[in-house]
C-alpha cells in the first residue's frame, strides 16, 4: 500500500519539475501578451490586466535568477501600441514608475542589472525619470540581465543600427568592408547580450508583432495559451524544460 502511494507522486508529473542547469538558454525573450484579456475575463478593465501583469514579470525575474538564465527580455511596449486609447497608454507608461519603486531594493539585492531596449526618446517625461533612475541604481550590477523593451521594434531597431554603422563609417571608426554580421549586431540594442535563444509568446497569438527580428533569427519559439497574468515559474520551467528537449541543427545536420 505504502508503495503505491510512493509510486502515484512521480506518475502524476509526466514532465519535469524544474528544469536541468545544464543547456539553460543564455537569453530568453518574452512576449507578454494577454493582459486585456486576463481582465475582460474577469469583468475588469484591460489596465487591471496590465496592473496584474507586474505580479508575473517580479515571478519570472525571480525565477530565472534563481535557475541560472543569464539574460532576459521582457517585451512591455511597442512602437505599435501608441495605436492604443491614449488613457491606455498613460496608464502603461505610468507601471513602470510603481513596478520600480516596489522592486528596486530586490532586484539590487539579486545584482540584477537593468537595461531599457528601444527609442526612448518618445517615452513621456515620467517614464524616462524613472528609465534613468533605474538604469543608474543597477549599473554596477554583475548579475542577471534584465532589458524591459519599451517603445521597442524590430524593424526600428534595425534601423537604428544601420544608421549607427553609416555614422561609425563616417567618423572613420569603421569601413564598409568590414561590415558583417558580427559587426552589425554590435550595433543593434542588445548589444550587451547574446541573441534569444528561447523567445516566448503568451496568450494564444502565434506571431513575432516585431520583437527581436533580427536576433531572433535562430531562436527556438514556445507558445501557450496562458494569458501573462497568469505566467509563473511552473509555466516557464515547462517552457525551458521542452526548449532543452529540442535538437537544435542551426542548418546543419548534428
Ligand atoms: C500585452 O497585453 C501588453 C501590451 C501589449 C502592452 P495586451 O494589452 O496586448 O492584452 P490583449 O492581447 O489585448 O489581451
Ligand atoms: C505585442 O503584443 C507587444 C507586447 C506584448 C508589448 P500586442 O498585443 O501589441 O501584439 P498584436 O497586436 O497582437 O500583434
Ligand atoms: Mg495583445
Amino acid at each position: 500500500m505504502k508503495w503505491r502511494l510512493r509510486r502515484a507522486v512521480p506518475e502524476q508529473t509526466s514532465e519535469p519539475l524544474v528544469p536541468s542547469r545544464e543547456n539553460l538558454p543564455g537569453h530568453i525573450a518574452i512576449i507578454m501578451d494577454g493582459n486585456g484579456r486576463w481582465a475582460r475575463k474577469r469583468g475588469l478593465p484591460r489596465i487591471a490586466g496590465h496592473h496584474a501583469g507586474m505580479s508575473a514579470v517580479r515571478e519570472i525575474i525571480r525565477a530565472c535568477d534563481e535557475l541560472g538564465v543569464p539574460c532576459l527580455t521582457l517585451y512591455a511596449f511597442s512602437t505599435e501600441n501608441w495605436k492604443r486609447p491614449r488613457a491606455e497608454v498613460e496608464y502603461i507608461m505610468r507601471l513602470p514608475e510603481e513596478f520600480f519603486r516596489t522592486e528596486i531594493e530586490e532586484l539590487v539585492d539579486r545584482g540584477v542589472r537593468v537595461h531599457f531596449i528601444g527609442d526612448l526618446e518618445r517615452l513621456p517625461r515620467y517614464t524616462l525619470d524613472i528609465v534613468a533612475k533605474t538604469l543608474e541604481q543597477t549599473q554596477h550590477n554583475s548579475g542577471m540581465t534584465v532589458n524591459f523593451a519599451l517603445n521597442y521594434g524590430g524593424r526600428a531597431d534595425v534601423l537604428a543600427a544601420a544608421r549607427r554603422y553609416a555614422e561609425r563609417v563616417q567618423a572613420g571608426q569603421a569601413t564598409w568592408a568590414e561590415l558583417t554580421e558580427e559587426t552589425f549586431s554590435r550595433c543593434l540594442s542588445t548589444d550587451h547580450c547574446p541573441d534569444p535563444d528561447l523567445v516566448i509568446r503568451t496568450s494564444g497569438e502565434v506571431r513575432l508583432s516585431n520583437f527581436l527580428i533580427w536576433q531572433a533569427a535562430y531562436a527556438e519559439l514556445w507558445f501557450t495559451d496562458v494569458l501573462w497574468p497568469d505566467f509563473d515559474r511552473r509555466e516557464l520551467h515547462r517552457a525551458i524544460a521542452d526548449y532543452q528537449r529540442r535538437k537544435r541543427r542551426f542548418g546543419g545536420l548534428k
